[in-house]
């Protein structure tokens, strides 16, 4: 199986944990766009979707399904996205699509973060996908400073501006052995909006793509 079979699969297993009547927290990329196109198909037995980007928005609302402004919600059921790497302890690495803060957010109401990915995300140690990390423009020299001094190696991701008017430096040679640590000490760099670890708040479900089919993981 191909790796976009494989994700293929996983976006539509889960739309297994998608309860009727909800509301509906959907990530963004390429393997949310498969459990966004599958959620299409059952449009009528949910109640709508709150989107983690304006890509993912678009493709919600063009397939009739109602989108809802996090403000308007207290606590979803649910919120499924895919992941750039996952760890054992289901600490992921986010944000290859840039997206990060706003998946960060959306996930943060729901009861459940279902991960899918396919089996090349999986990893013993988080760090060797670059780390995104959205910092206000003014603030791009002086985050990098602070990011390096971390002991990472900070590039800037010319040309992406994110959904909220922000720039992305994408940290790399990271080893990253105390995730929830780490998340919380980028967080205090000045000038930092948001960082792709999601460790404090890790997925609850692991849906992984394996060339045998998917195998499901729960924390
Ligand atoms: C988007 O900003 C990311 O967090 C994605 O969830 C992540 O990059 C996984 O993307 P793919 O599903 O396209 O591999």
């Amino acid at each position: 199986m191909t790796q976009d079979e494989l994700k293929k699969a996983v976006g539509e297993a889960a739309l297994a944990y998608v309860p009727e009547g909800e509301i509906i927290g959907v990530g963004t990329g390429s393997t949310a766009n498969y459990f966004i196109d599958g959620l299409g198909a059952m449009r009528d037995r949910i109640k709508g979707a709150v989107a983690s980007s304006e890509a993912s928005a678009k493709r919600l609302a063009a397939l009739g399904i109602r989108l809802y402004d996090l403000n308007e919600i207290e606590e979803m059921p649910v919120y499924v996205d895919g992941a750039d790497e996952i760890d054992a302890a289901f600490c992921m690495i986010k944000g290859g699509g840039a997206a990060l803060t706003r998946e960060k957010i959306v996930s943060s109401v729901a009861r459940r973060f279902v991960c899918i990915a396919d089996a090349s995300k999986k990893v013993d140690v988080l760090g060797r996908f670059p780390l995104p990390v959205e910092v206000i423009p003014l603030a791009r020299a002086q985050a990098a400073r602070a990011l390096a001094a971390l002991g990472g190696r900070p590039v800037w991701r010319e040309g992406v501006v994110t959904d909220n008017g922000n720039i992305i430096l994408d940290v790399h040679g990271l080893h990253i052995t105390d995730p929830v640590k780490m998340e919380s000490d980028i967080n205090q760099i000045v000038g930092v909006v948001c960082n792709g670890l999601f460790a404090r708040r890790s997925a609850e479900v692991l849906l992984l793509g394996t060339p045998d089919g998917v195998r499901t993981f729960n924390r």
